[in-house]
C-alpha cells in the first residue's frame, strides 16, 4: 500500500475510535507515517531537492538532488542529494548530523550551507517533525547523483544562531498556532510571501506583504500578498483551492515555483490552520 494512503487511513482510524484529540493522533501517527505526510504535503522539500521536468517531480530521482539550480551574480546553487546513496547522498550521515543540517544550517564538516535553504525558518522545527523526516529520508530509494556544492560570491553566515535543542510540539488546537507553524518552520509559505532584503526576509514590517520574484521556465512569477489586504473578497474555500490546487476563483491557474502538486495532499485540518492563520495576520 502507498504510504501516504496508509497515514490516511491511519488517521482515519484513529478518528474512528471516537473523541481522539490531533495531539493523540500525531502520536498513534508514528515518526515514518508523519514524515511521509510531511514531505508529501506542507514540507515539500522536493520542490527544492527533487529534479523536476517539464510534467512534474522526474520519476525515479526523488530528493537525488539538482545541479544548475539557480544563478545570480551572488552565488550559483546547486541543491544536493539528499537520498542514502553512501557516495553521492547523506548515506553515511548520523541522524544528528542530518538534523544539524536541516535546524542549524551546519554539514559533518563543519562547513555553513549557504542561505538560501530556508535555515531560520528551520530552526522552529520540532524535535519530533525533524525526527519524522529524517525517518522518511532513511527510506527513500538510494540514487547515485553527483552534485557540485553551491558558488557563494557573497559571504555564508558563520552561524544561524546557537545550535538549536529540544523544541516542543507545537499544539493542534488553536488552528492560529498551529496554522503559524505549518506556514513557517514547516512550510515556509512566509519566506516566499514577504520581501528579501540583504539580511534576509522582512518579517518584522512586511510578513506575508508578497512581492518576492521568480523568474523560471515558467516566466516571471511574483509572489502575493497573502495577509488579509491581497486575500479580503476571497473566500476560506477559494484560498484553501489557491494553495492546494493552485487554481484561482476565475479558473485562472497559479505559476510556480509554489509547490501545488505537494499541497493537493494536505489535510483539510492543515489547510484550515494555515488560513486561520493567514486571516490573523496584519494587514499589509
Ligand atoms: C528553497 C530550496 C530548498 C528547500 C525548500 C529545502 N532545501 Fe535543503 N538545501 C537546499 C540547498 C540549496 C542546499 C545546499 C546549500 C548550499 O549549497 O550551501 C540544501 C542542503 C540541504 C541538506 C544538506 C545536504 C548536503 O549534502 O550538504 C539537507 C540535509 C537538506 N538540505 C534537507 C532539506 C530538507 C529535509 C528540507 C525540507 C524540510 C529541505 N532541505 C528544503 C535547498 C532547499
Ligand atoms: C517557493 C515559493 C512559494 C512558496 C513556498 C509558497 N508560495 Fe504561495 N505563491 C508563490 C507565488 C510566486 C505565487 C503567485 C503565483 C502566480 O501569480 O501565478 C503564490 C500565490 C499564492 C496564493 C494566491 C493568492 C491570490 O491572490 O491569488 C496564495 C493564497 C498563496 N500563494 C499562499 C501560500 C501558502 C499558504 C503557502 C504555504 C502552504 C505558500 N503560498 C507557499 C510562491 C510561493
Amino acid at each position: 500500500m502507498n504510504t501516504r494512503f496508509k497515514c490516511v487511513y491511519l488517521l482515519v482510524a484513529v478518528a474512528a475510535l471516537g473523541g481522539t484529540s490531533f495531539a493523540g493522533a500525531a502520536k498513534a501517527e508514528g515518526l515514518l507515517e508523519r514524515g511521509t505526510y510531511l514531505m508529501q504535503s506542507i514540507a515539500a522539500c522536493g520542490n527544492c531537492h527533487t529534479p523536476q521536468g517539464p510534467d512534474g517531480p522526474v520519476p525515479g530521482m526523488e530528493l537525488a538532488g539538482m545541479a544548475d539550480f539557480f544563478e545570480l551574480p551572488e552565488f550559483k546553487i546547486h541543491v544536493p542529494n539528499i537520498t542514502p546513496d553512501k557516495e553521492t547522498g547523506i548515506g553515511t550521515w548520523t541522524d544528528e548530523e542530518i538534523i544539524a543540517a536541516i535546524r542549524d544550517g551546519r554539514r559533518p564538516d563543519g562547513a555553513m550551507l549557504g542561505p538560501f535553504m530556508p535555515i531560520g525558518l528551520y530552526r522552529g522545527m520540532s524535535d519530533n517533525d525533524v525526527r519524522a523526516i529524517v525517518a522518511y529520508l532513511r527510506q527513500v530509494p538510494a540514487v547515485r547523483n553527483e552534485v557540485p556544492r553551491s558558488k557563494f560570491n557573497i559571504p555564508v553566515p558563520p552561524s544561524y544562531g546557537p545550535p538549536v535543542a529540544n523544541v516542543p510540539d507545537v499544539p493542534r488546537d488553536d488552528p492560529v498556532v498551529y496554522g503559524a507553524y505549518l506556514a513557517g518552520p514547516i512550510g515556509h509559505c512566509i519566506e516566499c510571501h514577504t520581501p528579501m532584503t540583504e539580511t534576509g526576509p522582512d518579517f518584522a514590517n512586511r510578513l506575508g506583504a508578497g512581492g518576492f520574484v521568480f523568474p523560471g521556465p515558467w516566466g516571471t512569477s511574483v509572489a502575493r500578498n497573502i495577509t488579509p489586504t491581497g486575500l479580503a473578497g476571497l473566500t476560506d474555500e477559494e484560498i484553501k483551492k489557491s494553495i492546494a490546487a493552485g487554481v484561482r476563483p476565475d479558473g485562472s491557474k497559479l505559476l510556480p515555483p509554489m509547490p501545488f502538486g505537494y499541497y493537493a495532499n494536505m489535510t483539510s485540518e492543515d489547510l484550515d490552520a494555515i488560513v486561520a492563520y493567514l486571516r490573523s495576520l496584519p494587514p499589509r
